[in-house]
């Protein structure tokens, strides 16, 4: 399991001063919309320089037409960055070009499909996708797995059931982390920390438990104990 920091402040220079508190653990980096539209390359460039074994994710949940979301995946794995996700309705040719089309790079960025935001509770979710939310983030895991997928981005309450669909080695990544129970904010389906290591997720996605907390540094510590002792 490794911890993946939301860098979500609304500043780059908040963001960089969080990175630099943190710089002597191992974790990834989320670099978002907010940051990502606001600082660009150079802020990914930034976060490197304060620590080049930062591991970067870049969030920007990509949706558009095949050939102009390989086209995207391609810019994105010339900025270096470790990882970055696509939404899993894009579909199955969409996934199938950007995989192909980042087979050509000898090294390229994990590639995630975002499953259901977990920002949706059931209700929402079926207004728009006319299933329910386990049902149809299990489809689409699945659909990312046979069209050669890293992962998925999902809540941790899909995780195990994900893996059993697909491969133990089939990565999740799920934000709603509420490590100690913290406040959910707009998220409908947090978990703690305890119930993600149960379902096996293999990156914790934690943001404002940790940047809104008076001591992110203690925070990122005690997390990382959690990580550790399982
Ligand atoms: O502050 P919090 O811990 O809720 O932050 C979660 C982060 O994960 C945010 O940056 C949000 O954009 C992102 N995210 C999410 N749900 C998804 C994908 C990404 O909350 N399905």
């Amino acid at each position: 399991m490794e911890l993946c920091v939301a860098l979500d402040l609304p500043s780059a220079e908040e963001n960089l001063a969080l990175a630099r508190s943190l710089k002597s653990y191992n974790v990834w980096m989320k670099v978002g919309f907010r940051a990502y539209i606001r600082d660009g390359k150079p802020f990914i460039e930034a976060l490197k320089a304060i620590n080049p074994d930062f591991k970067i994710f870049l969030d920007l949940k990509l949706y558009d037409i095949p050939n102009t979301m390989a086209d995207a995946a391609e810019e994105i794995t010339r900025l270096g960055v470790d990882m970055f996700n696509i939404h899993a309705s894009a579909g199955a040719v969409a996934m199938k070009t950007v995989m192909e089309r980042l087979s050509t790079y000898d090294k390229r960025p994990l590639v995630l499909a975002v499953t259901a935001l977990t920002s949706f509770d059931e209700a929402n979710f079926q207004s728009v996708y006319e299933k329910s939310i386990d049902e149809k983030a299990e489809q689409f895991a699945k659909m990312s797995y046979e069209n050669g997928l890293d992962g998925v981005v999902c809540s941790a309450y899909e995780s195990r059931a994900i893996k059993k669909a697909t491969s133990e080695e089939f990565l999740t990544l799920c934000p709603g982390i509420r490590p100690f129970g913290e406040d959910a904010g707009d998220q409908q389906r947090v978990a703690t920390l305890d119930l993600a290591k149960q379902e096996g997720v293999d990156f914790p996605v934690v943001g404002r438990p940790i940047y809104k907390d008076s001591d992110p540094k203690k925070k990122v510590e005690e997390i990382l104990k959690e990580i550790v002792t399982f």
